[in-house]
């Protein structure tokens, strides 16, 4: 049997997912609007009892329809890993759309209708699961948390709350290869904090010792996304380890237009 993410059918996902806002609300000069509103990664069954709050999909996201399932989410996969949390966890992202130019996310971090909608789905988050622990991912996903800790529905959750470095940020946030070790090594203790403090108000579903990272992220620190996060009948290579999606064009517009994907060489069967 291959274990499979259900989708949206029932209530109250089925009209979350119904009612999602478009490029009125997310312009598309600033959002991917082209490429449809990515919604969540992990359990809607109300079994989860971590939250996270992702930035926006990339190009991987945009094929398989769920969220951080690229580089970013295996590395932070790995750190659900740590935290002895295999299944029981809910992704979201700040926003619904792929962020377009370097500054567009900064620029809606706060839009009312942008947070209206991400608030539907926190509040039915926390009031349908019982949520011990809410990690953000970067300080676009801290913005949204604090956001939201201002709005009534979010008075429901009293659990606990980390903001940790986005997974990707050693690569966006060093050119050399000396500042991108420094880099590596913030994200691997700044992770090694927020496990420390979360590890105690976490329920593991696999009590594991806690093994920290070192000075940076290496291939065991990453954890495979799980077949059941993906659709039904996914091909196992979209969970691989290597890149196989890449945003590809000779302008900005037919780069923004075309996602190449192609299956890595080492998992192909012929
Ligand atoms: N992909 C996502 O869906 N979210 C992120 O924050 C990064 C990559």
């Amino acid at each position: 049997m291959h274990p499979f993410d259900p989708g949206y059918a029932h209530a109250p996902y089925a009209t979350l997912v119904g009612d999602y806002p478009g490029p009125d609300t997310y312009p598309a000069k600033d959002f991917r609007v082209e490429w449809g509103p990515i919604f969540h990664r992990g359990r809607l069954d109300g079994s989860a009892r971590v939250l996270v709050i992702g930035q926006d999909p990339a190009a991987h996201e945009a094929i398989t329809r769920r969220i951080l399932v690229g580089t970013a989410g295996r590395r932070f996969q790995g750190f659900l890993n740590k935290l002895g949390i295999d299944t029981s966890y809910v992704l979201i992202n700040t926003f619904l759309y792929s962020v377009y130019g370097q500054h567009s996310g900064t620029l809606h971090a706060t839009d009312p209708a942008i947070a209206r909608y991400r608030h539907a789905w926190l509040d039915t988050l926390v009031t349908h699961n019982q949520i011990e622990a809410v990690i953000a991912l970067g300080g676009l996903a801290d913005t949204a948390f604090h956001t939201w800790r201002k709005d009534p529905g979010s008075a429901a959750y009293d659990g606990a709350y980390a903001h940790i470095l986005h997974p990707t940020y050693p690569d966006s946030a060093a050119a050399s290869e000396a500042d991108q070790a420094a880099a590596m090594k913030q994200l691997t203790t700044n992770w090694n904090n927020a496990l420390t403090h979360l590890r105690p108000s976490t329920t593991p579903d696999t009590p594991r010792p806690f093994t920290p990272y070192g000075d940076t992220l290496t291939p065991t620190d990453l954890a495979a996304i799980p077949e059941a996060d993906l659709p039904p009948g996914l091909p196992a290579w979209m969970r691989s380890d290597e890149p196989w999606a890449t945003r590809q064009g000779a302008t900005p517009a037919a780069k923004r237009a075309t996602i190449t994907v192609q299956i890595p060489e080492d998992q192909r069967p012929f």
